[in-house]
């Protein structure tokens, strides 16, 4: 099925459209960051930098992480009290960077603030939660944007276009591998935790829901919290979609391949410069070969390319393509249903891997 944007207010936009729509610039009255641990901090230093909102709240349980920020940042507000940011009738905008386990309450009851909210990845832990929230943004009217960074960074938009002009050919595979030592989540396992990237990216570079998922992973020092899992999406058309994540590898792997009738793409996101590869590489099928030599030159080994990419600090996008959509009351790219199919999809890995790896069949979404 292919993949459509669900609109809170009959106003999609593109990534591209929404900076344009953006006109004359209203500075917003107030933004607020929940969750300064790893990760909310870098949404802090964005907003900061880019002077999206007259004030900026940042909100904590920890007294320590939030004097960190405010020695970093200064005229930062602080509150350790969710319900200030609830209360506070000039926040517009919050960004949800707390523990998974916590998106959902905290995104529903900013939205029932009828405050525009972007959850970091993944935007709930169940389908029926990430529908809820989706249902209650259109009932308020009120921006829901998924935090799929990744959707946002230069070189997946340029893969995106390679794929969509036809540059490789029909796509036959993916194949994506995300492994580290490290960092154990708390509440969620490995899937959860880094396939969300992997599945966020396959769906918006092919536009389409996987027909069924099979998972397989085992934990290693967390009852069923697993350390490292397989997840195998079966796309319409024998498309077949392979992601492979780990806690636990001696190395940072960050590299997706991406096998196309015509052409063959490598985007290693660890390399600093010349992420993406194009292979001229493929195989000419034929209908019979009398030796092996003549089996061997139904490979095709032709010039590797690598393409420019202008790269941009993908939190930064996301930023601005917030501040873009409340300003002008558009829809995300990533909004709320495209939250909703990355959580479907990871339940239904879930399923998969507590009944063995069985592939689980994914059904309509809506
Ligand atoms: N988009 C990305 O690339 C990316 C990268 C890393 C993490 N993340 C996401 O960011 C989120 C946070 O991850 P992290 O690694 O920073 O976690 P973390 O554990 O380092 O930080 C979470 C912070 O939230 C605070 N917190 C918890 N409950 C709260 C509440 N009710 N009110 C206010 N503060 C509360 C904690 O005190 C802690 O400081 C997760 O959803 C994770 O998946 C996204």
């Amino acid at each position: 099925m292919k993949l459509e944007t669900a609109n809170h207010n009959g106003k999609a936009a593109t990534l591209a459209q929404a900076s344009e729509a953006a006109g004359p610039e209203r500075s917003l009255k107030a933004l607020a960051v929940v969750g300064l641990g790893y990760w909310g901090p870098n949404w802090i230093r964005n907003f900061y930098t880019l002077r999206c909102a007259r004030r900026l709240i940042a909100c904590d349980l920890s007294a320590e992480r939030l004097a960190h920020v405010k020695g970093l940042y200064p005229s930062l507000e602080l509150t350790q009290k969710f319900d200030d940011v609830l209360r506070d009738p000039e926040i517009e905008g919050v960004v949800i960077a707390t523990p998974v386990s916590t998106h959902y309450r905290l995104a529903k009851q900013c939205l029932e603030a009828d405050k525009a909210v972007v959850v970091e990845k993944p935007l709930a832990t169940s389908r029926a939660e990430a529908a809820e929230l989706v249902r209650l943004a259109r009932l308020r009217d009120r921006v829901l944007m998924a935090g799929h960074t990744f959707e946002y960074s230069a070189p997946v938009i340029k893969l995106r276009e390679l794929i969509t002009s036809g540059e490789i050919g029909e796509v036959l595979y993916i194949s994506s591998v995300r492994a580290n030592l490290g960092l154990f989540q708390h509440d969620v396992n490995v899937a959860w935790d880094l396939a969300t990237h992997d599945i966020s990216i396959i769906l918006m570079l092919l536009g389409q829901m996987p027909e069924s998922v099979s998972c397989q992973g085992q934990s290693h020092f967390r009852r069923e919290v697993e350390d490292v899992a397989l997840i195998t999406l079966h796309l319409p058309r024998n498309v077949i979609a392979f992601v492979h994540v780990s806690w636990l590898d001696p190395n940072k792997i960050r590299r997706t391949t991406i096998v196309g009738s015509r052409r063959m793409l490598v985007y290693d996101d660890t390399a600093l410069q010349e992420k993406i590869r194009v292979y001229d590489r493929g195989v000419t099928m034929r209908p019979y070969y009398d030796n092996y030599g003549e089996f061997q030159y139904a490979y095709r080994y032709g010039d590797i390319h690598i393409p420019r990419i202008e790269e941009v600090e993908p939190i930064k996008r996301e930023c601005e393509h917030f501040v873009d959509c409340i300003r002008n009351n558009l829809t995300p790219a990533t909004d709320g249903l495209n939250g909703l199919r990355v959580v479907a999809v990871l339940e239904a890995a879930q399923r998969s891997l507590r009944s063995g790896g069985a592939a689980v069949p994914l059904g309509e979404m809506r």
